[in-house]
């Protein structure tokens, strides 16, 4: 398979400041290369450098996306929270939604179905994470969990349009380990078969990530469902993270 078209997320989780934004620099002028010209930056910084990042990248390819949101559409009284229409008001396309740090601080299911709907009535595209602990895996449970992740995360939503899905074993986010490929082809297998029963489930991107990193990109670029990743740790040195694009295209 051609792999021109595949989604890159930065995701640097609780990481940067003013200083740190242009260390983009060289992934800004990575886009402007005719070979790279299809494949899809989304940058999602904290809250606080999201204004930051949309100007920095108004004139390239990147996106940028925020790591989270309130369920709430409208504004309100949640003190210390912001919504979808915020984070669309700062320019930014795409929300994470559902990531296991998230979910980690009290994100339920239910919760990042609201969410969802709420990230869609506000036009942004959303990256929905799920992934079985470690616990999870031990016990046999992974599709059992995945199932549920997208049944509840999903429920009553009937345009997947703006809707990406990202697998992400949480034992394998920032551990250095990521799954042998048999297992991972079989997990990512099952989503793909999931999301291909909703309507017009077909056309849903899966993502990858859990510690990926420039020397096991090759490996995963190897999987053909896999449509992008979500790297972590490595997209806050953008050597290594250009390292890592420039290794998944053919
Ligand atoms: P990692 O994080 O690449 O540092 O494992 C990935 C993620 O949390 O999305």
């Amino acid at each position: 398979m051609t792999n021109n078209n595949m989604y890159f997320v930065a995701n640097w989780k609780m990481y940067g400041n003013q200083s740190s934004i242009s260390s983009i620099n060289n992934v800004i002028k990575l886009t402007k290369d005719k070979k790279f010209r299809k494949i899809r930056i989304v940058y999602c910084p904290p809250f606080t450098l999201l204004r930051s990042f949309v100007e920095k990248t108004k004139n390239s390819k990147i996106y940028v996306g925020a790591q989270n949101c309130h369920y709430e559409i409208e504004y309100g009284p949640h003190t210390g929270f912001i919504n979808s229409k915020m984070i669309k008001d700062s320019g930014s396309k795409f929300v994470i939604l559902g990531h296991s740090e998230s979910r980690r601080e009290g994100d339920q299911d239910k919760i990042i179905n609201k969410k969802i709907k709420s990230a869609l009535s506000s036009n942004l595209k959303i990256i929905f994470c799920i992934g079985e602990t470690f616990n999870e895996k031990k016990n046999n449970q992974t599709k059992f969990v995945l199932n549920k992740q997208i049944n509840v995360g999903l429920e009553k939503i009937k345009n997947f349009k703006n809707i990406i899905v990202a697998y992400e074993p949480v034992w394998s986010i920032g551990t250095g380990i990521i799954p042998k490929n048999v297992e991972l082809i079989e997990n990512i297998n099952f989503i793909r078969n999931k999301l291909n029963k909703l309507k017009n489930g077909k056309k849903i991107k899966i993502l990858y990530g859990g510690s990926v990193n420039s020397k096991n990109i090759k490996n995963l670029t190897a999987i053909s469902e896999i449509n992008g990743f979500i790297v972590g740790g490595a997209s806050l040195n953008s050597k290594k993270f250009i390292d890592i694009i420039k290794k998944s295209i053919n």
